[in-house]
């Protein structure tokens, strides 16, 4: 099985004053292509730094990384740049939007930063926010949306890219519960076309529909569970 994400005693530490905080502590796990993994812990983790490490928008103080088979830590900063552009699609926690763009142009910005032409970007991008369900504020602005439907505006950018890997820091967090399973049931979709997904998540829910559970704590890796959904397929 090829792998999408393998992590290697990834450590990183933040300073706080003259001390430093262990925000990772050898952190060791693989997620093969086509999985769906949920990360659970509690707030302050380091989730979303090992988000952001997986996602090469930071490059961990130790420990090894490879993304569909390369190795990422030694890489320059435009060999990142082409990872993240062509193969990774992300859900920020903060969602992350320009705020004087519209809904439809800020899905279609990964497209526009992709070496090859997307020639269908507008449809591309309408397709994406029919199907979180915002086909109809294609033209409103983030200040013109709800907390959820941004969220949704970011889930639709994240897809619109059609990543290898869709990486999600809680991506239903801001969404109520019919929202969030049908957020959940799109995830599962593209899994099944075989887009290896990572959601992190507080709710247990959510969490469950994955085919596995990453449990995190203190910067550390404390459970690797298969869930049931892997023993019934
Ligand atoms: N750039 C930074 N500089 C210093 N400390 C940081 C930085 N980023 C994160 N931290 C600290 O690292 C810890 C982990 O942060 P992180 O955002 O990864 O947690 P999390 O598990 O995503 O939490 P939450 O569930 O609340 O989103 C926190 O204590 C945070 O204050
Ligand atoms: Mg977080």
């Amino acid at each position: 099985m090829d792998t999408a994400i393998v992590c290697r005693e990834l450590s990183h530490s933040f300073p706080i004053g003259e001390e430093r905080f262990q925000v990772l502590d050898r952190i060791s796990f693989q997620i093969d292509k086509g999985e769906m993994v949920a990360i659970i812990g509690p707030s302050g983790s380091g989730k979303s730094t090992l988000m952001n490490v997986i996602g090469c928008l930071m490059t961990p103080e130790q420990g090894e990384i490879e993304i569909l088979g390369k190795p990422t830590p030694a890489m320059k900063k435009e060999q990142l740049a082409e990872i993240r552009q062509n193969h990774i699609g992300f859900v920020f926690q903060q969602f992350n939007l320009l705020s004087r763009t519209s809904a439809l142009d800020n899905v279609k910005m990964p497209l526009m930063y992709r070496d090859d032409k997307v020639g269908d970007a507008d449809e591309r991008a309408k397709h994406c926010l029919t199907l979180v369900g915002l086909g109809d504020k294609l033209d409103s602005h983030p200040n013109q949306l709800s907390g959820g439907q941004q969220q949704r505006v970011a889930i639709a950018r994240a897809m619109v890219n059609q990543p290898d890997i869709l990486l999600a820091d809680e991506p239903t967090g801001a969404l109520d519960s019919k929202t969030s399973e049908d957020i959940v049931e799109l995830f599962k979709a593209l899994n099944r076309k075989g887009q290896t997904i990572v959601i992190i998540t507080h709710d247990h829910e959510v969490a469950a529909q994955a085919n596995r559970i990453l449990h995190i704590k203190d910067g550390k890796l404390v459970k690797d569970q298969q869930t049931r959904l892997e023993a019934i397929a």
